[in-house]
C-alpha cells in the first residue's frame, strides 16, 4: 500500500506540513467541517447508490450518510487516525456492516478496483488538478454508467475576470464536464445564507482548535496561529467572487 506524502495529506486540508503530527488533534470536529450532509443527499431524490467509493473519506461522515440510506461503502484515507475515527463511527452508527475503511494515496484511484457505481470525491480540491484532469483520471474507476459526486466551484459572475486565475465560469464547467466524456446530472449551488453560515462556524471552530493546542504545543505555535488566523479570514463566504456547486455527473 503506498502512503500520500505529508504535505499532500496537508494541503488538502489547508495546512503547513508541520502542522500533520496535530492533524487529528485540528481536525476533532472533521465531520462538522464536511459539506453538509443534506446536500448529498438531495442529490438522490429516489435511492442512493447500491455501492460507493469515497474516496479522501476523512472520518467518513459523507459516505456515512449514503450508508444510512443502504449504500455500501469504502472509504479511502491517506491518514490513520481519522479511518479509526470513521470506524469508530458508523460502529456507534449500527453501519458498521455496510462501511469498510482502508489507508492508501487516492491519487492512484483504480487501487481500490474498478466497476464502481458511484464515487465521492469531495473537499479534496485539486489534488489530482483541475476539473478535466480529476474526471480523466476518475473515469476508469466507474462502471458503465457510473456516478462521480465532486464539489468545485465556478465564477459567480462571468465578467469577474478571473479566468487568468484557473477558476472557470459556469458555462466553462459545463462544458469541461461534457468534454471530459460526462453527463451533468445535477448542478447543486453551495452559496444559500445557510451556506455561508456553516461555512464561517466552521472556520471558527478549526481557528479555535489551533489556538487552543498553542499551549499544549508552543513549538507550532506559530504556525498554529497562522493557520487560525487564515481559517478565520478565508471561511466565509458571502463575498466571494466563485460559488461553490456539488456536481452529481454521470459517464457517458
Ligand atoms: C478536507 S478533507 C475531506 C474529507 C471528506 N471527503 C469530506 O468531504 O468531509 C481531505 C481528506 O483527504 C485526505 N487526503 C489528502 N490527500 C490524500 C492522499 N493523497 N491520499 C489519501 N488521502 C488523502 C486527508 O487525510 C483528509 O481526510
Amino acid at each position: 500500500m503506498t502512503h500520500p506524502p505529508e504535505d499532500e495529506l496537508a494541503a488538502t486540508m489547508d495546512c503547513e506540513p508541520t502542522l500533520v503530527p496535530v492533524l487529528e488533534q485540528l481536525f476533532t470536529d472533521l465531520d462538522a467541517l464536511s459539506l453538509p450532509a443534506g446536500d448529498l443527499l438531495a442529490l438522490y431524490p429516489d435511492e442512493v447508490p447500491a455501492r460507493v467509493l469515497d474516496l479522501g473519506c476523512g472520518k467518513g461522515a459523507l459516505g456515512r450518510a449514503l450508508a444510512g440510506r443502504g449504500a455500501e461503502v469504502l472509504g479511502v484515507d491517506g491518514h490513520a487516525a481519522f479511518l479509526h475515527e470513521a470506524e469508530a463511527r458508523v460502529t456507534a452508527a449500527g453501519l458498521a456492516d455496510r462501511c469498510r475503511y482502508v489507508a492508501g494515496d487516492i491519487r492512484t484511484p483504480t487501487a481500490w478496483g474498478t466497476g464502481w457505481p458511484a464515487v465521492l470525491w469531495l473537499g479534496l480540491g485539486e489534488l489530482i488538478g483541475p476539473l478535466d484532469e480529476t474526471l480523466a483520471a476518475l473515469r476508469p474507476v466507474l462502471a458503465a454508467g457510473g456516478e462521480v459526486v465532486l464539489d468545485d466551484a465556478h465564477l459567480r459572475d462571468a465578467d469577474e475576470g478571473l479566468a487568468d486565475l484557473g477558476v472557470q465560469t459556469e458555462d466553462e464547467m459545463r462544458a469541461t464536464i461534457d468534454a471530459a466524456g460526462f453527463d451533468l446530472v445535477t448542478m447543486r449551488r453551495l452559496d444559500t445564507p445557510a451556506h455561508f453560515a456553516w461555512w464561517t462556524a466552521a472556520g471558527q471552530q478549526v481557528a479555535e482548535r489551533a489556538e487552543a493546542l498553542c499551549a499544549a504545543r508552543p513549538d507550532l505555535a506559530g504556525a498554529l496561529r497562522a493557520f487560525a488566523a487564515r481559517h478565520r479570514e478565508e471561511m466565509h463566504g458571502d463575498d466571494l467572487t466563485v460559488t461553490g456547486v456539488l456536481l452529481r455527473l454521470r459517464a457517458r
